[in-house]
């Protein structure tokens, strides 16, 4: 417990599985988290019931797609506190389809809140952060950024690009004393992931090539994203961790 005392933490896609976890654990962890996601009903929700929890949390409905939205997110942490300590990049979608299906528009509807989404928040957050002295912002990758599935080109490059932008940033942006790390979780069972997971057949050649043979909880994803936010990883930064019960380990 305390290991984000008094510490504010801004995530975005808040309102989604593994988001909302990360809110919670962090609020249990002595943070002040403020939710933001598209989906306003679900992050004012997670808010009220961390408060309820004798957590602190508020939230902010935006899109990371669109600059004023960003700008908005930035101004409700900054009127939290001046410094902000922990930038979760979460936000995202899925969207299946083949290569020689997809024009600009498809591409930019994937890269867009991934890619772009993690580069207009982290931009737009680093006066905050940098005033943190010792801020941390985790990104999400994805087993999806070294390994293939059908139809997730964009996904995929999404993710890859994610993975190269923060270790780039790790080291760009050390003398402000930022941290930049990445997670790449496998199959945790959420709203995005539901048509692998839920169906028979597709989740049961997942699990086939899981050494766990079991899919993860938001909750392992969320422990893993507060021991890179946390001082627990203060020499950590450009890092990558898998989160993916040993898959991308498995040629099976
Ligand atoms: N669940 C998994 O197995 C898994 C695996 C690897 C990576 N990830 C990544 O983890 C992150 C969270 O995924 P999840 O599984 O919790 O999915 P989810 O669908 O449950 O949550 C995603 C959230 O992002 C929000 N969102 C989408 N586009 C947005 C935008 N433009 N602006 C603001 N909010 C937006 C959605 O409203 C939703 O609440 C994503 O980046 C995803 O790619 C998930």
């Amino acid at each position: 417990m305390g290991r984000l005392q008094d510490r504010v933490a801004l995530i975005t896609g808040a309102g989604g599985g593994l988001g909302m976890a990360m809110a919670k654990l962090f609020a249990a962890e002595g943070a002040d988290v403020v939710l933001s996601d598209l989906n306003g009903e679900a992050i004012e929700a997670g808010a009220a019931e961390i408060a309820a929890a004798g957590g602190r949390a508020s939230f902010v409905t935006g899109d990371v797609t669109k600059e004023d939205d960003v700008r908005a997110m930035i101004a409700a942490a900054a009127r939290v506190s001046p410094k902000l300590h922990v930038l979760v990049n979460n936000a995202g979608n899925l969207l299946r389809s083949d290569f020689r299906h997809m024009d600009d528009a498809t591409w930019e509807s994937v890269l867009n809140p991934h890619l772009w989404g993690t580069i207009r928040m982290t931009r737009a957050a680093l006066p905050l952060l940098t005033a943190a002295k010792g801020a941390a912002v985790v990104n999400l990758s994805s087993i999806m950024a070294t390994q293939h599935l059908r139809q997730l080109s964009a996904y995929s490059t999404a993710k890859a690009a994610i993975a190269g932008l923060s270790r780039s940033l790790a080291v760009e942006l050390a003398p402000y004393g930022i941290r930049v790390n990445y997670m790449c979780p496998g199959f945790i069972p959420t709203a995005m992931t539901g048509r692998y997971t839920d169906h028979p057949q597709v989740s049961k050649g997942l699990l086939a090539q899981m050494p766990m043979r079991r899919f993860g909880t938001p909750e392992e994803v969320a422990k893993v994203a507060l021991f890179l936010a946390s001082d627990d990883s203060a020499y950590t930064t450009g890092e990558g961790i898998m989160v993916d019960g040993g898959m991308s380990l498995n040629l099976v």
